[in-house]
């Protein structure tokens, strides 16, 4: 049975030693900082465990780096990840309704989220549609800046479709 529950520092140990394929974060050092963000309210970040072991996790970033969010106080959902041997069960449906629930729990009604665009975020942008997740309108960014037409643009990962659903 899946557990749902805020990052904690036994939680980032787990995670930093299991090999979650593609995505999954083992850098103890940036857990540093996203665990200081969470425990300071910054963002929250909620972990997914199937017997004692973390299987996914993704947060909400109450302000986001993306200035069209920030500017409509959208939170963004952000660095989810499944570990690959618990893909395609359900955790990444479980961990966006857990961190939506939170959001509308502090009074948003709408929720945002960046994904990539070459075809690591395949999974990631079918699931985020099938959810009900709808382009925001403004174009592809890159580094946090508007694509012009006719730019040529690396397909990396600074290469991002942002997106909005309306929770009510
Ligand atoms: C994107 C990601 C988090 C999705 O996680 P997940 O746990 O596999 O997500 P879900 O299981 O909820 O949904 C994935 C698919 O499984 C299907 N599914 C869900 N529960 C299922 C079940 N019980 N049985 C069979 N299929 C199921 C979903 O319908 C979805 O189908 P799709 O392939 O048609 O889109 C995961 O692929 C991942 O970690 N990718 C790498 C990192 C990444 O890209 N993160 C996003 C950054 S923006």
């Amino acid at each position: 049975m899946l557990e749902i529950e805020p990052l904690n520092p036994a939680l980032v140990d787990a995670i930093v030693q299991r090999d979650g394929g593609n995505g999954w974060k083992n850098d103890p050092t940036g857990w540093v900082n996203i665990l200081s963000q969470h425990n300071a309210g910054a963002r929250l970040v909620l972990v997914a465990s199937e017997a004692g072991a973390p299987v996914g996790y993704g947060s909400l970033v109450w302000r986001s780096g993306y200035p069209p969010f920030a500017d409509a106080g959208t939170p963004e959902l952000h660095d989810l990840v499944t570990a690959r041997s618990h893909r395609h069960q359900g955790v990444g449906t479980t961990l966006i309704a857990s961190l939506a629930k939170s959001a509308r729990n502090r009074g948003h009604t709408t929720i945002g989220l960046g994904v990539g665009l070459y075809a690591d975020y395949g999974p990631a942008q079918r699931l985020y549609a099938a959810l009900g997740y709808q382009p925001d309108g403004r174009g592809l960014t890159y580094q946090n800046g508007p694509v012009p037409p006719g730019a040529t643009i690396r397909a990396d990962d600074d290469l991002i479709l942002w997106m909005v659903k309306n929770l009510a």
